[in-house]
């Protein structure tokens, strides 16, 4: 049988936390929506003592967000009356709330932080409890800095606030200094403590990664007995951030020999969480990272994409269509090999029918994927069909490269009342010019290359970052065809970031083009 662990979010509150990541009320309550999509167990859905905004903030999440017989909000206070006053009147109105309370317990916190005793320091923990429980019925306790705690102290206090009627007990590792080992240690030994003392109340772990060890302290207190973890969207928080929800869950899934627990996450909605979270506080999701990094399925090296095309388990753990995405992506990049060429070309029908010229075919790939990083399948179509021009025989699918546009020219005006952009591409013999106004250069020239295209396309996503400290800027984007679910993501490197930006998406528009054809 197996174990149910609970997922409490709180990337609206640790997460929250991360500078310039503030949300406004309307982002709060979209991206509270978004989790109850992932049917995740309980939102935190701020720090309503910290202003105004917030307190309004989580009462909007509670009300539109907390209807629900499956979800929990709450919101964080310090051991006061006013901060459990303000959690109570901001998550009052939801279905099931709960009251989250904080008070430190390692000697550093108790003497150093509070200048008090450790019994002091017990009894204001008991008396918040105690008084929180005349307000809501459901009361987590967090014992701030547990992983430094000393263990005696730490049990007593838990210990003290069951009695006062906490029905959570959260065992952060506040500054991220345990390890899996004494982590897990810890927990097991807690756990067997509590289920002695009272066995309906939960044991809950919350991790941050300053030794990049959250996910693995989290796992290891899931094996150890917790029945609740504390996470956030795309591993963001305080300092280093905490435990990545998706990583968690993916391994969960992923693992379940191991560890013998399930969560109630819908996994196909992780994408679109951690990309609203990601576009909302402005935070990039780095390219590598687990489960939501752009390269997490993608596949770049010959070796590899050669592997996979003969059998996928070769060299993928988890299936994209689990975490929301389309397919694992082959980029056709210098280092893809043969055969990963071989089966983009069959796709598209452009495979050259004698082995000698795909030879010759793969020769000028090689030479375009020295000069533009990554290749495109309307980059294959001009490919093929200059090969044949060039040694006089036809292929297949002829004249294709007329419906793919060429950038010939731009230029953006920058000034705040009126950004205008003009933009001159070709399309087979034709160069078809146009300008457009925007809120800003590059949305006037994205305006000005889509009426070109006359497509209905909606920008979903750009980000233009420098090329690690060389000069050049890498462009991104992906865009949609309106009304329709497919999105693309295409990229672009030059040292001007206005045309890095206009290639990323002419590049985009032209993998539009190909699926049209
Ligand atoms: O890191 C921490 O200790 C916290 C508590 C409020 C749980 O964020
Ligand atoms: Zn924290």
């Amino acid at each position: 049988m197996m174990r149910k662990i609970l997922v409490f979010d709180t990337t609206l509150r640790d997460g929250e936390q991360v500078p310039g990541a503030k949300l406004n009320m309307y982002e709060k309550v979209e991206v509270a929506k978004q989790l109850k999509k992932l049917q995740v167990d309980i939102i935190e859905a701020g720090f309503p003592a910290s202003s105004q905004g917030d307190f309004l903030a989580v009462q909007e999440v509670a009300k539109k967000v907390g209807q629900s017989d499956n979800i929990i909000i709450t919101a964080l206070a310090r051991a006061v009356k006013s901060d459990i006053d303000a959690v109570y009147q901001s998550v009052k109105l939801a279905q099931n709330p709960l009251i989250h309370i904080v008070l430190g317990t390692s000697d550093i916190h108790v003497e150093k932080k509070f200048g008090k005793s450790k019994d002091q320091v017990l009894n204001i923990g008991v008396d918040a409890v105690k008084y929180a429980k005349t307000l809501l019925p459901a009361v987590q306790y967090s014992t701030e800095d547990a992983s430094r705690a000393e263990f005696e102290y730490l049990w007593s206090t838990i210990e003290a606030v069951v009695k006062a009627g906490a029905t959570i007990i959260n065992v952060p590792d506040t500054v991220g200094f345990a390890v899996p080992e004494e982590f897990g240690y810890l927990i097991h030994r807690l756990n067997d403590r509590l289920k002695n003392l009272d066995d309906k109340v939960l044991l809950s772990v919350h991790c941050h990664n300053d030794l990049g060890m959250a996910t693995a302290n989290t796992l290891a207190a899931v094996k150890n007995g917790a029945d609740k973890i504390e996470v956030t969207i795309n591993g963001i928080g305080e300092r280093a951030g905490n435990t990545a929800l998706e990583e968690v869950v993916m391994a969960l899934k992923t693992r379940s020999n191991v560890y013998n627990a399930v969560t109630n996450i819908n996994t196909k909605e992780i994408m679109n969480t951690s990309r609203l979270v990601s576009n909302f506080m402005g935070l990039d999701v780095q390219v590598n990272k687990a489960i939501t990094g752009d390269n997490a399925f993608a596949h770049s090296s010959g070796i590899h994409q050669d592997g996979l095309l003969k059998s996928r388990d070769a060299y993928e753990i988890i299936s994209p269509s689990d975490v929301g995405l389309d397919d694992m992506e082959l980029v056709l990049t210098a280092r893809s090999g043969r055969h990963a060429v071989k089966n983009a070309l069959e796709q598209l029908g452009l495979m050259p029918a004698d082995e000698k010229d795909f030879e010759g075919v793969f020769t000028k790939f090689l030479e375009i994927a020295d000069t533009k990083k990554e290749v495109y399948n309307h980059d294959l179509y001009i490919l093929v069909e200059n090969y044949h021009a060039l040694h006089g025989n036809g292929c297949e699918r002829q004249n294709m490269s007329q419906h793919f546009y060429e950038l010939e020219d731009f230029q953006a005006i920058i000034n705040s009342t009126f950004p205008s952009a003009s933009v001159k591409l070709s399309k087979g013999n034709e160069s078809i010019t146009h300008s457009a106004t925007g809120s800003g250069p590059v949305d006037a020239l994205y305006s000005a290359i889509t009426a070109i295209c006359g497509l209905e396309l909606e920008l979903l996503e750009y980000n233009i970052s420098s090329v690690s400290r060389g000069k050049e800027a890498f462009g991104k984007v992906k865009i949609k065809v309106s009304h329709k679910g497919k999105s693309y993501i295409a990229k672009a490197t030059d040292t001007d970031i206005m045309k890095a930006s206009v290639l990323a998406y002419i590049n985009a528009v032209n993998s539009v083009v190909v699926d049209s054809l």
